[in-house]
């Protein structure tokens, strides 16, 4: 089988088809090893503990498919730091990755959600992502700042950063000879295995594939104009890797679905994935479809497949301790529990306390986009045509299917103090925002991703406010575009005051 054709099998079921490094490069051309098998995915006993592993820090894999030899990575950062930055700390705040806290400013160090593995066909170093370039989120809290495992990282730019892969991919000063030298150069410099036969061949590889990766999606980079970060159009994403490869083209909505990263807090009370819940079928498929993300194989996974069922096993017993850090009014809070139980629980579920560890009773349910009044474009994304082509896939037929629900299924709230943005489209900078009357709430907002966490208004640091020019670390949301609209779900903004503040002093126990 030829690389391209193990592409074709692979790229119908990436679920956000957001290759990380994208590379598409087999380590050497011709009748070398297609694959690559570190040490660290080798075949071990499933269990939860292997899911974090895979989750937090090895990624699912695959690293000829979702990875790039590291000199070759920072060659590019080299040749195209205005793509990429000149090193790491530019590439974090180019694409709001986060700095590793124990790596204590080493600009060396690389990005959470990154990690370096070595290929043992070549010896070489190879960069890989893993699920916590999307899902993990610093708080800046007073105690100082924590990584939260599993939350959504709120300034991350996967678009961003795809759009930079494209552009480098389509640039004229792409060289095979500059690229081997800088890669050379940083190899010597850090003291990176670099073997003179090899160099050559997976330089050329490596670039090979970017450049017909970039040819194949220019026609992309216009399209997420009106992403912002911590936001992605997975659905249009998914369709578009889908319609590379089939006849059968996915006609896709006029409006971008935007989806903000979620918090995986929720996922062992869930039955289906995704905010509208259009996904279902067998749960450890859909992981395994959350992991080909970064666009590893089949053929990876019928080889690995311990991977999938450990990272599933991972994420259905997902739990963390995340106490609100700030002052809580106990009195208050015990009102706002019964205002919670009669307005709130029979949609978001009922919570009590056991011993410091919350127990909930939560029945997932799809609340029709008329009732709950948020911004439809998310759930109408999932077109009849992405329905009909998406289920008509060999590979994933019988295992896992898509339908268009109608609605937004209610979020378990756990450690929603600390979700902030909110919303499926993270739509709400605050709980405070989301408990105004619609007509008050603010529409266009200015988010600091650098600034504190917002204990008193509970979400991220904002400031309403239209248009300006911004500082670094902000961003502009304009609730006025399709895809973003701050309106609906008055269940809270309805309360009268008194209640809607107890209800958030609630929201804060929880
Ligand atoms: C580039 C960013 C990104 C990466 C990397 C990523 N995800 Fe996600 N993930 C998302 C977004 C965005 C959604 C929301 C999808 C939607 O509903 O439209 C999501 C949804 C999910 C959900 C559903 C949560 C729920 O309760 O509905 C799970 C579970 C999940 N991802 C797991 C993973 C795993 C496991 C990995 C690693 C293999 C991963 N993700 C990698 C962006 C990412
Ligand atoms: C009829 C069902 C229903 C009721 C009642 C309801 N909600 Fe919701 N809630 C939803 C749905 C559906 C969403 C997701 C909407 C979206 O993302 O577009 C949501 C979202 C939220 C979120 C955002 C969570 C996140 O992770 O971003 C919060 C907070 C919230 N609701 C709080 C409340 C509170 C407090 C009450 C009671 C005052 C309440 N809700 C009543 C259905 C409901």
């Amino acid at each position: 089988m030829s690389h391209a054709q193990h592409r074709k099998s692979s790229l119908p079921i990436l679920f956000v088809a957001m290759a990380a490094a994208v590379v598409l490069a087999a380590a050497t051309s011709g009748c070398a090893p297609t694959m690559s098998n570190p040490a660290e995915y080798a075949e071990r006993p499933i269990s939860a503990e292997a899911g974090l592993e895979y989750f937090s820090k090895t990624g699912g894999g695959d690293p000829y498919a979702t990875g790039m030899a590291y000199p070759v990575f920072l060659a590019l950062m080299d040749i195209f730091p205005d793509e990429l930055g000149k090193d790491f700390p530019t590439f974090e705040e180019k694409f709001g990755f986060y700095p590793p806290p124990e790596a204590k400013g080493d600009p060396r160090a690389v990005p959470v959600g990154f990690h370096v593995t070595t290929d043992p066909n070549s010896s070489v170093p190879w960069l890989v992502g893993n699920c916590t370039i999307c899902h993990s989120e610093r708080l800046r809290l007073p105690g100082g700042d924590v990584m939260v495992l599993g939350m959504g990282n709120k300034r991350v730019r996967p678009h961003e950063y795809q759009n930079a892969l494209i552009r480098i991919g389509l640039a004229q000063n792409l060289s095979d000879d500059a690229v081997l030298g800088a890669a050379t150069r940083h190899a010597r410099e850090q003291h990176l295995i670099w073997p003179e036969l090899m160099r050559g061949p997976i330089v050329r590889a490596t670039l090979n594939g970017l450049r017909a990766y970039a040819r194949q999606r220019r026609a992309e980079l216009p399209m997420w104009k009106d992403a912002v970060p911590g936001r992605m159009a997975t659905i249009e994403s998914f369709a578009l890797a889908v319609n590379r490869f089939q006849k059968e083209q996915i006609k896709l909505a006029p409006n971008v679905g935007w989806a903000k990263v979620p918090d995986i807090r929720s996922f062992p009370f869930r039955e289906t994935f995704s905010y509208d819940g259009s996904g279902f079928g067998s749960p450890q498929a859909l992981v395994l479809e959350a992991d080909f993300l970064l666009g590893a194989r089949p053929e990876w996974y019928i080889s690995h497949p311990h991977i999938a069922t450990s990272m599933y096993l991972f994420l259905k017993g997902f739990t963390r301790k995340l106490p609100y850090p700030g002052q809580i009014d106990a009195d208050l809070a015990v009102h706002g529990k019964t205002a919670f139980e009669k307005t709130c629980a029979h949609c978001h579920g009922h919570y009590v306390d056991h011993d410091g560890e919350m127990r909930v009773s939560y029945k997932e349910q799809v609340i029709p986009k008329e009732i709950v009044g948020t911004d439809p474009a998310r759930v109408d994304a999932v077109t009849p045509s992405f329905v009909s082509v998406s289920n008509s896939i060999p590979l994933t037929r019988g295992y896992t299917a898509v339908r268009n629900t109608g609605g937004y299924v209610p979020p378990v709230l756990l450690d929603v103090w600390a979700r902030g943005v909110l919303g499926h489209a993270g739509q709400w900078p605050s709980i405070a925002a989301m408990a105004q009357p619609e007509a008050e709430r603010p529409k266009t907002f200015i988010v600091d991703t650098e600034g504190d966490y917002d204990l008193t208004r509970i979400g991220v640091h904002y400031e309403a406010s239209p248009e300006r020019p911004l500082h670094k670390g902000e961003y502009f949301y304009d609730g006025g575009k399709p895809g973003y609209h701050v309106t609906g779900h008055t269940f809270l903004s309805d309360l009268p005051a008194e209640e809607r503040r107890a209800v958030m002093e609630y929201l804060k126990t929880i």
